[in-house]
């Protein structure tokens, strides 16, 4: 009740332009805060996961061996591109929008998707638009930039996410105490996940006008996984289904390795496709989770969903995704909770819906500077915004790279390579404390690189590494 209270307290403090979507904001998130006082226990029974049947996570080379109709063109005219970029650059120490970073040859994730997407209408001759989950937090910058894509043959589109309150762990009670989200405020708001995509694009209005032009399904990714690229194959396979019956969402999975703890994994439960993440696994039952052997995929967030199911779904309030607790601490110190939801936990919501496990390539995230140096380099070529693995590589896969904490910041690590390294023949890298690197330096095999405390190591232009390592002080 006091939450209440305090919700109203709040809303009244809102200016009259922004009335009506503060409070549709405060009424969604009192509502998940009420289920999420309601809900006790785990979300999932750890007894009724099941190993997913057979064909309810089909290859994706099975999609692919079907080919393509004629009529692919129409086909694409009736998909919608969306992508979640509601997050900050925070991570990799940049201050605003993280899709606003540059990954390759001065190009952004913005520019990358735009010139993908350019490139697909060019080719096909298809108008498929891009529209931008942005949050309160991305959308003044995101916007200020879309001017530069006046000119490009794909019309954006974008619509903002909510803005929910942060609680205090303590009492419960929202740390705002009043609607503005700078200064003092700067800390008391947050987006609630991407889960909130169903609720915000429908409540923008935008997922109305697509299907009154005919649009029938969205392809939801996030901005910063490189290879979400539109796959006419799997496309196909939701237009043209082989048994007539149209899956209202599809979920890409690949294959785990024992590096991939993080993501979430399909399973059947109650009869349906369902997204289980690690944080509802019982302590007791973690390690099994974990396991390649039982778990075998994963999910990549790249997602296509059909707009009526969407639509139906939201307006029957039927859209069911299990909370999320993320706690944190503010920079003053006081701990708090945000609620969050997470777009893919609706799979189990939606009829007919469907697994595919496509190659590792369609999962290329972005999430560190090591993945960075990844992509700069010359183990991919860029082609109309998208990335492809070097034919001159000779394994598929990529190397290990482990970048050390002087390189977390871009611009730090940007500082310490003068160019990024030759890494075709680089199966590990391993580097800690002051490294920097010089011109055309070749690394090749394992390289492990390590200057202690007080120490710095410059590796000179051209140096070829292989199968090495280098310690102690080395300075040029
Ligand atoms: P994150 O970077 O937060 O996610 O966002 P993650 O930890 O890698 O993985 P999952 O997918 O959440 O498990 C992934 C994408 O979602 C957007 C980010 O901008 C990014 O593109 N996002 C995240 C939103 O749009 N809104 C949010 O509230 C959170």
């Amino acid at each position: 009740l006091s939450v209440k209270k305090e919700l109203e307290k709040i809303l009244t403090t809102a200016p009259s332009h922004e009335f009506e979507h503060t409070k549709k904001d405060l009424d969604g998130f009192r509502k998940l805060f009420h289920r999420f006082l309601q809900e006790k226990g785990p979300s999932v029974d750890w007894g009724k996961i099941q190993r997913p049947p057979e064909d309810s996570i089909q290859p994706y080379e099975k999609i692919k061996a079907r080919g393509l109709p004629d009529n692919i063109s129409s086909v694409l005219n009736k998909l919608v591109v969306v992508k979640l970029n509601g997050g900050l650059g925070t991570s990799m120490g940049c201050k605003g929008p993280k899709s606003l970073i540059g990954v390759r040859n001065e190009n952004t994730f913005l520019d990358l998707t735009v010139q993908q997407i350019e490139h697909l209408n060019k080719t096909y001759n298809t108008d498929v638009p891009l529209v931008l989950m942005n949050s309160f937090n991305t959308d003044e910058d995101t916007k200020k930039i879309l001017q530069k894509y006046n000119h490009c043959r794909v019309k954006i589109y974008t619509f903002n996410q909510s803005r929910y309150p942060r609680i205090n762990k303590e009492s419960l009670l929202p740390v705002a105490k009043d609607v503005s989200y700078s200064g003092e405020n700067t800390e008391a708001w947050y987006p609630p996940g991407h889960g909130d995509i169903y609720a915000s694009f429908y409540n923008s209005g935008l997922l109305d006008t697509f299907i009154a032009e005919g649009k029938e399904y969205i392809f939801v990714s996030n901005i910063d996984n490189l290879g979400a690229t539109v796959d006419l194959y799997i496309l196909n396979h939701l237009m043209n289904p082989p048994n007539g019956k149209r899956c209202e969402f599809v979920m890409e999975v690949t294959n785990k390795t024992r590096a991939d703890v993080k993501g979430g994994t399909l399973t059947q439960y109650e009869g349906k496709l369902r997204l289980v993440e690690i944080a509802q696994v019982p302590k007791a039952h973690v390690d099994e989770f974990k396991s390649v052997s039982k778990f075998k995929i994963f999910n990549t967030n790249n997602l296509w969903i059909s707009l009526a199911a969407v639509k139906r779904l939201q307006e029957q309030n039927a859209i069911d995704m299990e909370i999320i607790v993320n706690p944190k601490t503010l920079d003053g110190g006081l701990n708090v909770i945000q609620l969050e939801t997470a777009v893919g936990a609706a799979i189990k919501s939606f009829e007919n819906s469907l697994g595919i496990n496509v190659p590792r390539s369609r999962f290329l995230p972005v999430k560190t500077t090591s993945d960075l140096l990844l992509v700069m380099s010359n183990l991919y070529s860029l082609n109309a915004g998208s990335l492809t693995m070097s034919e001159k590589r000779e394994f598929p896969t990529v190397p290990l790279v482990k970048l050390g904490s002087s390189f977390t910041k871009v611009q730090d690590y940007l500082r310490r390579f003068e160019s990024i390294p030759d890494m075709l023949e680089l199966d590990h890298l391993t580097v800690s404390g002051d490294v920097t690197f010089g011109k055309n330096v070749s690394l090749k095999g394992t390289v492990i690189i390590i200057a202690n405390h007080g120490d710095r190591i410059d590796i000179p232009p051209g140096a070829v590494l292989e199968n090495k390592i280098v310690s102690g002080n080395l300075r040029i």
